[in-house]
């Protein structure tokens, strides 16, 4: 082999030139990747020895796309115009290479990957290869002629799909839609190269920039950018990449190669220095930052995880066993009487019928699911789970009580995890006996569905624990982030502070659909009293009640009585067909109820809150700030490890837009400064509960931000609850 670099290499191989991308862990187009590649491909149009090329890459994976740690080296929109004027005219001179030149894919060709495979002259695949354009869940758009080439590969609609969604496409898929050639099912390099002869023996070259009928006729390529435009109003949610990918489609269309990529260029360069881009990048590093915990390295030991078993067969309970049945985990799930077991059942069968119906799963995956769930009245079998999850009713003297059971009657080396959303959990770790084994596993509704798992570590949780939590999380597909044990933990600690504010601005004259309506248009899948409907008023009720009998709040400052009135009413949301707003059998179309007006009027009375007129702006502000400033506290405390990881359990937990970073990202960019200006001005208007968080004041102070905190003032450790 001759290194033409250390990033990429050049080899002979039966005549062709095997040009080998090697810059682990993902071969990204770092400085120096791309120049390579073009001298390579150089090389082997002069090399007398090669008849054709392929481009492949080393380890598991094609190219995954730029570098985004790059990204924010981009200081101007004159410098990020230079540089994808360069990349254009680097590929444009891979393209015009005389000889065949084959992309060999595995593992994902993403972003500027895929781009580089389409300036290639044709695209082999393994099966279980998938390409993507996944640039528009980073705040941009394909910047290296993705926009141009794919439309000219696959036609209008599915370069739309991919590059306003960025969805991953299975090499079938993507076969079928013209972006590869062939799927190699042996060997792909051995594959590859002789695909690359046949082309040398046919003197094939086919250059994807000159391909026009997939986009004619001009008119219905460009009425798919029209409908896509449309359907984005639903599903982008204030993101703006997305319709810039339709913008730079249509530039495709109309204007041709040439004029098109001019196009695009610019309009990357208005998407990459957007907050959008910026917060969407932060959260991607965040995404993977939530892993690494400090005192846990990566080689700590595990525990295997074979079986499973839940307590309590209720929506939560119910979730969750589903989880460990999707992941191919066998699970036992008990509850105390017949009734709540069918009840609970019957809700797992109903949810598995509703995505067979949707066609999100099979028959045979529905019937594989459920019969890995074993329903039971006993503890027969616990003694041989790897892990069982506690999902009974919020009351710590149940919680006690089941843990001591646990400790019981499975196997010293089980993990016993509690579903726990607020409680202390060194109490039930205590009580169970084995508190080193005990962990929060904490997961939000509907718990099958919603990507976020809250782990919480007890003052005894050993390392052990902790990282086949971690484990646990990615097994069942979703995301773990490690948070201390203070009450509420991390998520629902923030969570009473949204809620506070959102009655309380409902008492101060906004409506039930105004607050609602002002967080979706901030980009939130469902408004506060919305998704309370889903995830029932009762639930949120009993908690309180629990609380208030051993003296506590969920939240300082006045708390609003609506919704315990609501919950004496029998209005739970959804379920009863009635809560904030009103249902109609069957559906789940929110209908506002002028009762709840009423309610909200009886309320303010009560408090001698005079009511006004309030602007979307403001309810907004009031909420976020709410939610940063605790989030603070949070973060200070050290019941975080940083502001990523609040922000990925938002976006994962609570549907918090993406393209806004999550709360704490947010903060930053509205800045601190003003974000401190507005605790200050709540609490001379509402009252002391406004009281800014001692970091707050002190980055804003600084002119620092959350994301900008040194290293070395962060904790190493997550804090402890004091007791
Ligand atoms: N740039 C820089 N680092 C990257 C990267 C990239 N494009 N993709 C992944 N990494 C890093 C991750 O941060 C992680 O680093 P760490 O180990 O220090 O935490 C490491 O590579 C491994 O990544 P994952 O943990 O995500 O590994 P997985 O195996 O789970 O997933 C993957 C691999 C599917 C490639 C996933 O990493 C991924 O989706 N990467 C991003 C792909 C992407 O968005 N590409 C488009 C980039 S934008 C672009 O190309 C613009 C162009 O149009 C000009």
């Amino acid at each position: 082999m001759d290194p033409m670099s250390e990033l990429v290499h050049y080899e002979i191989r039966d005549q062709v030139a095997v040009i080998t991308v090697d810059n682990p862990p993902v071969n990204a187009l770092s400085p120096g990747v791309p120049e390579a590649i073009e001298a390579a491909v150089s090389r082997a149009a002069k090399d007398p020895q090669a008849r054709a090329a392929v481009l492949i890459g080393a380890g598991s994976t094609f190219i995954a796309g730029a570098d985004i740690r790059f990204f924010e080296t981009i200081a101007s929109r004159e410098s990020s115009i230079e540089r994808s004027h360069a990349i254009h005219a680097r590929l444009a001179h891979i393209e015009n290479c005389s000889k065949p030149l084959i992309a060999a894919i595995h593992g994902t060709a993403l972003g500027g990957g895929l781009e580089f495979a389409m300036a290639c002259h044709y695209r082999v695949a393994v099966p279980a290869a998938k390409v993507g354009q996944p640039e528009v869940l980073l705040g941009i758009i394909p910047g290296a002629g993705g926009t141009q080439r794919l439309p000219r590969l696959a036609g209008a609609a599915m370069a739309l799909e991919m590059c306003t969604h960025g969805q991953h496409i299975p090499a079938e898929r993507a076969l079928a839609e013209g972006i590869i050639d062939r799927i190699i099912a042996g060997d792909l390099l051995s594959g590859a190269i002789a695909f690359a002869l046949e082309k040398a023996q046919s003197g094939g070259v086919r250059k994807s920039r000159e391909i026009e009928e997939k986009i004619q006729p001009r008119a219905a390529a460009l009425a798919a950018c029209t409908k896509t435009r449309e359907a984005l109003g639903k599903t982008a949610r204030g993101a703006r990449a997305p319709y810039a990918a339709v913008e730079a489609m249509e530039a495709a269309i109309e204007l041709g190669f040439d004029a098109g990529s001019a196009r695009e260029i610019e309009i990357f360069a208005d998407c990459v220095l957007s907050t959008e881009s910026h917060a969407m990048v932060k959260l991607f590093f965040a995404e993977r930052e939530v892993a690494k915990i400090p005192d846990v390295p990566k080689d700590t030991p595990t525990l295997e995880i074979r079986s499973a078993a839940v307590v309590g067969a209720g929506t939560m309970g119910g979730g969750i066993a589903m989880n460990y049945a999707n992941a191919g985990i066998p699970v036992l799930l008990k509850e105390v009487t017949q009734e709540a077991l069918d009840r609970g059942l019957a809700i797992i069968r109903k949810n598995y019928q509703s995505s067979a119906s949707k066609g999100r799963i099979s028959q045979q995956q529905m019937d594989r699911a459920l019969s890995l769930i074993t329903p039971t009245l006993t503890f027969d079998g616990f003694d041989s789970v790897d892990i069982v999850t506690e999902a009974v009713f919020e009351n710590m003297d149940l919680k006690k009580t089941t843990f001591a059971d646990l400790g019981r009657v499975t196997k010293p080396d089980c993990i016993l995890a509690s579903n726990t959303s607020t409680l202390d959990i060194d109490e039930f770790a205590r009580a169970s006996g084995r508190p080193a084994k005990v962990i929060g596993t904490h997961y939000f509704s509907p718990a099958n569905v919603m990507k976020l798992l809250e782990l919480v570590r007890g003052s005894e949780t050993s390392k052990e624990t902790i990282a086949t939590g971690m484990k646990i999380a990615k097994k069942l597909n979703k995301i773990g982030v490690l948070v201390g044990n203070c009450f509420g933990f991390v998520a629902n600690r923030m969570v009473a502070y949204y809620m506070r504010e959102a009655y309380l601005l409902l008492e101060e004259g906004a409506s039930v659909q105004q607050i609602d309506q002002a967080l979706v248009h901030f980009g939130m899948p469902v408004g506060p009293f919305g998704m309370q409907d889903i995830a029932g008023i009762d639930v949120g009720a009993r908690i309180r009640q629990y609380l208030r009998s051993i003296g506590k709040e969920r939240s300082e400052g006045p708390q609003s009585v609506v919704p315990d009135w609501l919950f004496d009413m029998g209005r739970y949301g959804q379920k009863t067909g009635a809560g904030w707003y009103h249902y109609e059998a069957g559906s789940r179309t929110p209908i506002p109820d002028p009762l709840i007006d009423d309610l909200a009027r009886k309320a303010a009375a009560e408090r001698c809150v005079t009511r006004r007129a309030m602007t979307d702006e403001e309810i907004v502000a009031r909420i976020t700030t709410a939610l940063a400033n605790e989030g603070a506290n949070i973060l200070d405390e050290g019941f975080a490890l940083r502001p990523g990881d609040i922000d990925v359990m938002y976006v994962h937990g609570f549907g918090f837009p993406r393209h806004r970073g999550g709360p704490m990202y947010y903060a930053d960019t509205v800045g601190l400064k003003t974000v401190l200006d507005r605790v200050h001005r709540y609490r001379a208007e509402f009252g002391d509960y406004w009281h800014p968080a001692p970091l707050l004041e002190q980055l804003a102070t600084a002119g620092g931000t959350f994301y900008g905190r040194s290293r070395e003032s962060r904790p190493r450790e997550l804090a402890q609850r004091s007791h």
